[in-house]
């Protein structure tokens, strides 16, 4: 008999063991607590014992049964917890925000378009948009760039098949928007251009923000009063400019405009080119022959136009020693903005 109160142990353990439901729990208790259980059934065995056997046997059988009966319990409490029971703790707050997913941060190039377009738009220009593929004739011919003309060397080029090119600058969207509208217009176009070009301060592709001005009376002055109050929003008071005759076929008269190097205080370095200051746009006032293309008469309109270089831009803000760094999307440079 102890073997077989030892075997309803085994058999126990074992059971409760595996017991992950309270459903389970109930069987294991009806099995060995209940009136057909095995303890009812060692006590019915226990009768035909001498009254010595007696007094032992059903020490054993009431340790048992105790043994049982806290063990059920137990499991019982343990399953309980477990459970998910609603209490008052954890209602659910419908007022805290939601969780974000981190997806990152925008590209330096991408804020550094987005904080210009919102200057520019505070000075009443409009956002357009134009194609990265372009026709010979919006990115050359239509901007006073014949065939031929010795300024298409100025860009260096990547021609695709039938006639098209991946524009070389934003000033093709210039074009398009004439076309399709009447002046007086005040527009601005970001975007990628192209070009066959590569080293610590150029890259084959890069971005650009155009802009236009078409009104009655526009002067130079009107250029370049928007562009320094521009250049101040971006870089502070303090950074020094300087506005350098140039040539665009578009334009006339035109000008490029340095920001001095921040990268070595305007001493000369290799981003530099050694000259101490860094070119980040060109700009001028838009030549009668465009005007005359989109078919606004020059006699009555006058405007001015200009084009900058973003990855510049972002460099001469960061203080960025090469323009690469921008296109090698390393997190450890991206992160940094
Ligand atoms: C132009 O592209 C003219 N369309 C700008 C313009 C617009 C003039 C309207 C007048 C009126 P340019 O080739 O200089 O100009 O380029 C403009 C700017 O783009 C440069 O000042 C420079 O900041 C940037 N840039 C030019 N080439 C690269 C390059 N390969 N990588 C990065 N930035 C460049
Ligand atoms: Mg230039």
């Amino acid at each position: 008999m102890i073997e077989t109160i030892e075997k309803h142990r085994q058999d126990f353990d074992s059971r409760i063991r595996s017991t992950s439901t309270s459903e389970p729990l109930k069987q294991l208790r009806i099995d060995f607590l209940g009136k057909k259980g095995c303890v009812q059934a060692l006590m019915k065995d226990l009768r035909q014992a001498s009254p010595e056997e007696k007094r032992q046997l059903g020490k054993l059988i009431n340790n048992f049964k105790q043994y049982v009966e806290s063990q059920l319990e137990e499991k019982q409490g343990e399953l309980g917890k477990s459970a998910h029971k609603p209490s008052q703790n954890d209602t659910f707050d419908t007022t805290l925000p939601g969780r974000r997913e981190t997806t990152g941060t925008l590209h330096p190039i991408t804020q550094v378009m987005e904080e210009i377009t919102t200057i520019f738009m505070g000075l009443g220009f409009q956002v357009e948009e134009g194609p990265e593929i372009e026709t010979d004739y919006y990115n050359f011919e239509a901007l006073n760039i014949p065939k031929d003309h010795p300024a298409r060397d100025m860009q260096d080029t990547f021609y695709v098949e039938g006639g098209t090119v991946l524009r070389t600058h934003t000033s093709p969207v210039q074009i398009h928007v004439m076309e399709n509208r009447e002046p007086p217009l005040r527009i601005i176009a970001p975007g990628k251009v192209y070009r066959c070009d590569s080293d610590v301060s150029h890259t084959p592709m890069f971005h650009q923000i155009e802009g236009l001005m078409v009104d009655k009376n526009v002067s130079f002055s009107h250029l370049k009063g928007v562009m320094s109050i521009f250049l101040q929003e971006v870089f502070g008071k303090e950074t020094k400019v300087r506005f350098r005759p140039s040539f665009f076929p578009f334009t006339c008269p035109s000008a490029e405009v340095d920001i001095q190097c921040v990268i070595c205080g305007g001493k000369g370095c290799r981003v530099c080119s050694q000259t101490g200051w860094l070119e980040i746009l060109g700009c001028g006032m838009v030549d009668p022959a465009v005007l005359k293309c989109v078919n606004y008469d020059s006699e009555e309109w006058t405007g001015f136009a200009f084009g900058l270089g973003i990855e510049r831009i972002s460099m001469l803000k960061y203080g960025i020693n090469d323009i690469r760094l921008f296109f090698e999307n390393d997190l450890r440079f991206l992160k940094q903005f």
